[in-house]
């Protein structure tokens, strides 16, 4: 059972839970996953470690609502508990070949990319982010990036802050000025990593992407988040979750991520009555 310590919310739909999890956030890294259950009879859903304390021995999550699970979790309050949580799962990020890194992170991609935002800070290396949303009232985490990274750029899709447009329309724009990055590590919903791979592959730029593909174990025995990268079967639990952008499948990864709509929309049902 991990206590729920400490709850905020930081943008529409979206929960920030801080949990007691000593034992797992000993070995954490930017970059890894836990996967918990709301309860004993709950799905097993993954969630990046957003941040953590190794002193007090706890963990931050940001949760989008989306279905079953995650509206479950937003109904939780300080003092309640979650049944369990195991981690951390997946390998760390190793940015240690880049010099300057350019961060692009679309809504609950923020998730992934604030605790590489403080790593990097933290290693000394020069870190740029654009933060994209559809409306500024889905946008987080803003001063925190500011205290991390050199410059940081909004775009939303209808104006309501920063810059008008997509997260790649900034990309664009700033490679074009003659702005040079050793590695783009973009993370958000697999339309917007694709496109941002699309634009970096013409500029020859290394890209990274986080793959929130459907997991049930996380321990790369049940096959439930097998990908295409470069070819090869991988599975984002043990070999990602993070791959190299321009050799990852999306097509595919796409069509595999709606296989169980129609599912998810029942269930989702059962807690609304
Ligand atoms: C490595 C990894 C890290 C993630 N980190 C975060 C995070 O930090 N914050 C966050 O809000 N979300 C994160 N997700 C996505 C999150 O796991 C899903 O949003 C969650 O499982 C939805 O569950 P649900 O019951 O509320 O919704 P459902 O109605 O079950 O599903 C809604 C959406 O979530 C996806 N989903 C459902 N079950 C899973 C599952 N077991 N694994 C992955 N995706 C699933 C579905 O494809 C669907 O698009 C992450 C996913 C992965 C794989
Ligand atoms: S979640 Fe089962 S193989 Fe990756």
């Amino acid at each position: 059972m991990n206590k729920i310590l400490k709850k905020r919310k930081p943008a529409d739909n979206v929960v920030e839970l801080t949990l007691e999890a000593k034992d797992v956030v000993r070995n954490a890294q930017a970059g890894q996953f836990i996967i918990l259950r709301v309860d004993e009879e709950g799905e097993r859903v993954p969630f990046t470690i957003c941040d953590y304390d190794k002193q007090n021995g706890s963990l931050t999550l940001l949760i989008q609502i989306v279905g079953y699970t995650t509206e479950r979790l937003a109904q939780l309050n300080e003092g309640d508990y979650i049944h369990d949580l195991v981690g951390p799962l997946g390998n760390p990020t190793d940015l240690s070949h880049a010099d300057s890194i350019l961060l692009v992170g679309g809504g609950i991609g923020t998730a992934v990319i604030y605790p590489q935002s403080k790593q990097l800070k933290a290693q000394g290396k020069t870190v740029d982010v654009i933060l994209g949303a559809r409306d500024k009232s889905l946008l987080m985490y803003e001063d925190e990036f500011r205290k991390n990274c050199g410059n940081v750029y909004i775009m939303t899709d209808n104006g309501s802050k920063g810059e008008k447009g997509f997260v790649t329309d900034k990309l664009k724009q700033l490679i074009e000025k003659g702005q040079r990055y050793d590695v783009v590590f973009a993370v958000g919903p697999l339309v917007m990593m694709k496109a941002v791979c699309d634009v970096t592959r013409d500029y020859g730029i290394e890209t990274i992407v986080s793959m929130n593909s459907i997991m049930v174990d996380g321990t790369g025995m049940c096959g439930c988040c097998r990908l295409t990268v470069d070819g090869k079967t991988k599975y984002a639990c043990v070999d990602g979750p993070e791959f190299d952008g321009h050799k990852v499948d999306f097509a595919e990864a796409l069509a595999r991520s709606r296989i169980y709509v129609e599912q998810e929309k029942k269930h989702r049902c059962r807690i609304r009555g």
